[in-house]
């Protein structure tokens, strides 16, 4: 493919072609499955792109685009597309050797990084994506309270695996009654019998939470501490402290799935940020600033049971030399000061954008974190739960998604908007034009 070099846009433009993408995505839809390789990928603003380069808060698509981006890799490149000393620290580590099926200084030091850092992490264990160390977490679970049931949420994302992905975006009218939601699957091809295992309830209610622990049935509750994969929540004051005295009382493990908050809402996660201190996390995304690592981590008693306790964990690319050398560079980048600078830069986007829509008088709620936050167009007050965000107008925030990538800006139709360290003041100067003027577009 030849190369194609970067148009820089101006503000107003709004006639960006994305031909080329549609073209290579149809023509490998013979190699590939639609094309693509998650259906994750599908159904976005301008189709499925095809990148060719990343630069900072910039991607370059082969149209020739260069588009700001807050997608950031579904959340995983906090540092933006290019830091150079994760860059490096990879070449340097190729050089040295790619895979060992043994253990390497590297990812000792990346172990001692997390548990340094991170405050439920005792020890530490890596795999290489966030849906299988959920599953790691479930059987250490079920091994330490001898008790069947995970007690998820609805709204809340872990994972594609069958066992878990229920609920994680149903239809208003397949999800039931709010005090007892129906477990709806993700995925055809899913048995029922998958989850039999596994219950769902609406997330940040104690009562509802206290009273389905009170059967004693459960082995683990699993939640997003704050929930990010739909809509951008923050835990109501007293939920995440009142969750863990529940589960104790109980007996069941509390999870806590970081692995989109991990590393944006703070440095240490958010259990750092509100100070609850759960039994296990589990990590992926921005731990390795796009690399593909993921970790369980949490009490010493419970992951020492995959050393005395007869609970299995494997995996060929378990802690990869490789990734973890991109891990160790990009924990060292994640500094206070970095934090500091890019939550700055966020706070502003994120603000001049709830302005920019009053203005144009445009009903939403623009809500969330420094580094992540929501759009929810539509809405009259800021969502506690997935029940909330289903008030959502989707298809004119879709209409606005499609704007902005005309514009040059590329975001989530679902409302998530993910902030890196390279997003400068110019270029979230550059997102505000855009954004006032697909507003307006879409105001008329
Ligand atoms: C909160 C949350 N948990 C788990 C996962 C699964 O991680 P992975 O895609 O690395 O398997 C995701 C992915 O988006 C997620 O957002």
């Amino acid at each position: 493919m030849p190369t194609v070099s970067a148009k820089p846009i101006a503000p107003s433009e709004t006639c960006l072609s994305f031909e080329r993408s549609a073209a290579r995505v149809a023509e490998n839809a013979k190699h590939i499955a639609g094309g693509v390789n998650s259906n994750f990928r599908t159904g976005m603003a301008g189709g499925p792109l095809v990148f060719e380069r990343g630069e900072g808060p910039h991607l370059i698509d082969v149209d020739g685009n260069r588009l700001i981006d807050y997608y950031c890799g579904m959340g995983a490149m906090v540092l933006g597309h290019s830091p150079k000393d994760v860059q490096q620290a990879v070449k340097d580590q190729v050089e040295k050797g790619i895979l060992y099926a043994g253990q390497s200084e590297v990812e000792f030091e990346a172990a001692r990084i997390l548990c340094e850092r991170i405050p439920s992490a005792q020890r530490v264990r890596f795999g290489s994506s966030g849906s299988e160390v959920a599953q790691a977490a479930f059987r250490l679970a079920r091994a330490a309270t001898g008790k069947r049931i995970i007690l998820k949420f609805e709204g809340h994302y872990h994972g594609w695996f069958d066992n878990v992905l229920w609920s994680t975006a149903p239809a208003q009218n397949a999800a039931g009654p709010d005090n007892a939601p129906v477990k709806v699957a993700g995925s055809v091809g899913q048995l029922a019998s998958a989850a039999d295992d596994l219950d769902v309830i609406c997330w940040n209610d104690l009562g509802k939470l206290e009273a389905r622990l009170a059967k004693n049935d459960i082995a683990a509750v699993i939640m997003e501490p704050a929930m990010c994969n739909q809509g951008a929540i923050a835990p109501a004051p007293g939920y995440l402290e009142g969750a863990l005295a529940a589960c104790r009382r109980h007996g069941a493990i509390l999870i806590f799935d970081e692995v989109i908050t991990g590393f944006r809402l703070d440095r240490a996660g958010a259990q750092a940020r509100f100070g609850v201190t759960p039994d296990l996390s589990i990590f992926a995304k921005a731990i390795a600033n796009g690399f593909p690592v993921a970790a369980i981590v949490g009490r010493a008693d419970l992951l020492d049971m995959f050393v005395t306790g007869g609970v299995l964990h494997g995996g060929t690319f378990n802690s990869q030399p490789v990734t973890m050398a991109a891990m160790v560079a990009t924990q060292k980048m994640l500094t206070p000061e970095g934090y500091e600078a890019a939550s700055r830069r966020g706070v502003r986007l994120r603000d001049g954008i709830r302005g920019i829509l009053k203005d144009a008088g445009i009903k939403a709620q623009v809500t969330g974190f420094e580094l992540m936050f929501h759009v929810g167009f539509g809405l009259d007050a800021p969502a506690r739960n997935y029940r909330d965000l289903l008030r959502c107008d989707k298809a004119l925030y879709v209409r606005f998604a499609h704007g902005l990538l005309k514009r040059g800006v590329r975001v989530l139709e679902r409302g998530a908007w993910f902030v890196s360290f390279e997003h400068e003041d110019a270029v979230i100067d550059t997102t505000l034009d855009a954004v006032r003027n697909a507003a307006r577009e879409i105001a008329a």
